[in-house]
């Protein structure tokens, strides 16, 4: 086992909880499993489908969906069935199995990193107390204090969420921080100070602002969002946020989840919305479920923070053109990590906030109730979005709905539906049955859009690619006997190019001369963790799918396929040589003869490759 970086005792740690792992019993916890052909089979959890392409090989500890192309090892299974990385996945397998974790010693240059982290959150903490004690406690704070009596916030939720108030004064903020002993340089990385342009000095980033300090899921304060009193010009932005910081990443941070975890627990959903004040908003009326993206596109890793607590998620963006639209891009994201999606519109053009502030709890939570599925919002939106006068413009509609409805397998939702989208276009049901055939019979990844599809089913390399499977075959055959014999594949790469190879196989042969190199052997828990995820799974299906042949055949079996592969790449050096000949054939009598010469030279090698046996 190598470390990249880990320590040994981690190293030892993970490979005690891969010893006493047997993959059918981590699978067999989800999947039901029958035995044939000595490997077991079921029906795939990553994607729909009836027939079970689904495989688990217990002595090769390694599983391989024929279907959608997942593939890898007990813990690459446990990380796509629980939506968790791959280390968790470990950490999880370990406690299933009662090993303990190792408790582990920093390096000195983590223990730097760890305490340098610290006193960003201290510096971001002491802000937040003299912004909320501004708030609450000054004259000067008296303008924020009206604001937010006018918008309804109560003393609680100041309390609760730490609001307060930046003074319309340059270098506040700064004096008290630099008095408790912390450097320019340490408040400017937070983002709390800028540089003075033509003078030297700093001054204080956040002046006359409602601040809404923004917390990470363990509550430390990372970052705020800061609110204009009234927006007077143009000029002036509504909201300030901290920048990119090393501790503020927009990207994986989403407002109020650590308040919010528990109740997305406990209530199985998570509603999403778009800003602080319809969080908070929502949050005091009693709805506790709800976190804000930050004013960012909804990205993977949000998606990602959520499915921890719960698997369904309720987006409640505001109902302008820029808040569905938004919607529409998150739903294939939000989809790909495997979330069952709703969307909720809000009437009357209002957001969240004045939702609730004008018409309660109550009215809130039947729009949750009547929240409506991804399928039916895209069906909204694609008909709200067409053309309906023209036949084209409802041909073109009845093409961007059918990806999202091809696959859904129940007949009696299938009718539904088909009468819903008839009514709707305005068009005959026969003929949307005709059109629904075609989309249906396609490949599940041509559709992806389908509801319980997960992320595995959709990133993945094509299972069958355009190249014939007897090339496919030889070059797994290559990288079979190449995982412990890195000669064998030098050799085989002075003699094909490396191009005629898949992108996923040459990926796999740069991880086989990376380990070379650095004087180890493939191992399949390195595999797990240094290969992508396409590339990983396809070393799981080659290896699932080779043969079982004894070890003593290796050689012939490997000469053969490269003598396949060397035919190969020879022909169509030839085909492209004759190809050219043909070009300079009247006009360049040289090159024509040069290319010739060569052609006939390559056709010299094929012939007396296919003459030896
Ligand atoms: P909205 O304009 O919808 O704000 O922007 P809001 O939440 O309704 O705020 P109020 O009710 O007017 O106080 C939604 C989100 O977009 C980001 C913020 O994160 C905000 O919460 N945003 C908006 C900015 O970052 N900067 C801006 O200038 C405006
Ligand atoms: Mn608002």
């Amino acid at each position: 086992m190598r470390s990249s970086g880990r320590s040994a005792e981690l190293d030892e740690f993970v490979e005690r909880v891969n010893e006493r792992t047997d993959i059918y019993s981590v699978v067999s916890r989800y999947v039901q499993l029958t035995q044939r052909n000595g490997r077991y089979w079921g029906r795939c959890p990553f994607h729909n489908e009836k027939t079970a392409s689904f495989s688990v090989s217990a002595d090769k500890g390694l599983f391989y969906c024929f279907g959608c192309g997942a593939g890898g090892n007990a813990f690459k299974f446990l990380s796509l069935i629980e939506n968790i990385s791959y280390f968790e996945a470990i950490k999880l397998q370990a406690q299933r199995l009662d090993i303990d974790l190792p408790t582990r010693k920093l390096s000195p240059e983590e223990e730097r990193r760890r305490r340098e982290e610290k006193d960003l959150f201290k510096i971001n903490e002491l802000a937040q107390d003299f912004y909320h004690e501004c708030l609450i406690k000054t004259a000067r704070g008296e303008v924020g204090r009206k604001y937010l009596e006018a918008r309804g916030i109560t003393a609680e939720t100041i309390e609760n969420f730490k609001l307060g108030f930046a003074p319309e004064e340059w270098d506040n903020l700064l004096t008290t921080l630099r008095r408790k002993g912390f450097s320019h340089q340490q408040i400017e990385t937070v983002g709390l100070i800028t540089k003075r342009k033509n003078s030297s000095g700093y001054y204080d980033r956040f002046r006359g602002r409602i601040m809404i300090p923004i917390t990470d899921i363990f509550g430390h304060v990372v970052g705020f969002g800061g609110r204009v009193l009234e927006a007077s010009d143009n000029e002036t932005p509504k909201y300030l946020n901290t920048s990119e910081t090393p501790i503020f990443n927009k990207r994986n941070l989403l407002f109020g989840l650590d308040k919010s975890n528990r109740a997305i627990s406990s209530a199985g959903k998570a509603i999403v919305v778009e800003g602080y004040m319809d969080a908070i908003s929502l949050f005091s009326a009693g709805i506790k479920n709800v976190v804000a993206s930050l004013g960012t596109a909804f990205t993977p890793e949000h998606a990602k923070l959520i499915t921890r607590y719960a698997k369904k998620i309720i987006f409640c963006y505001d109902s302008d053109e820029a808040g569905q639209k938004a919607t529409i891009r998150a739903l294939p994201i939000v989809q790909a990590a495997g979330a069952e999606v709703f969307i909720i519109k809000v009437p009357d053009g209002k957001d969240p906030d004045e939702f609730i502030r004008k018409h309660g709890k109550e009215a809130f939570e039947r729009l949750i109730n009547n929240a409506e599925t991804m399928i039916d919002y895209r069906i909204n939106y694609v008909v709200a979005h067409a053309d309906l006068s023209t036949i084209s413009g409802k041909v073109q509609a009845l093409h961007d709905i059918l990806p999202v409805v091809a696959n859904i397998n129940s007949e009696i939702m299938r009718n539904e539906y088909r009468k819903k989208i008839s009514s709707a276009l305005i068009m005959d049901e026969h003929n949307i049955a005709a059109e629904w055939k075609k989309f249906s019979s396609r490949p599940i990844r041509e559709t992806f859009r389908e509801p319980e599809i997960k992320k595995v089913a959709v990133q993945r390399a094509p299972v069958s690619d355009d190249k014939s499977s007897l090339f496919r075959l030889a070059c797994e055959d290559i990288l079979r006997i190449s995982w412990h014999d890195n000669e064998a594949l030098e050799y085989a790469l002075k003699l094909v190019p490396q191009e005629i190879f898949s992108e996923p196989h040459r990926e796999i042969i740069k991880w086989y001369r990376t380990c070379a190199t650095e004087e180890r052997r493939p191992d399949k828990m390195s595999a797990a963790e240094e290969l992508s995820e396409a590339a990983y799974a396809e070393l799981s299906r080659i290896f699932i799918n080779g043969f079982d042949a004894p070890p003593e055949t290796d050689e012939r079996v490997f000469d053969d396929a490269l003598k396949f592969l060397r035919l190969t790449a020879l022909n169509k050096r030839y085909q492209e040589l004759i190809a050219q000949a043909e070009k300079y054939a009247s006009n360049d009598k040289e090159t024509y003869n040069k290319t010739v010469a060569e052609s006939l030279k390559i056709k010299k090698e094929i012939d007396k490759l296919q003459s030896k046996r």
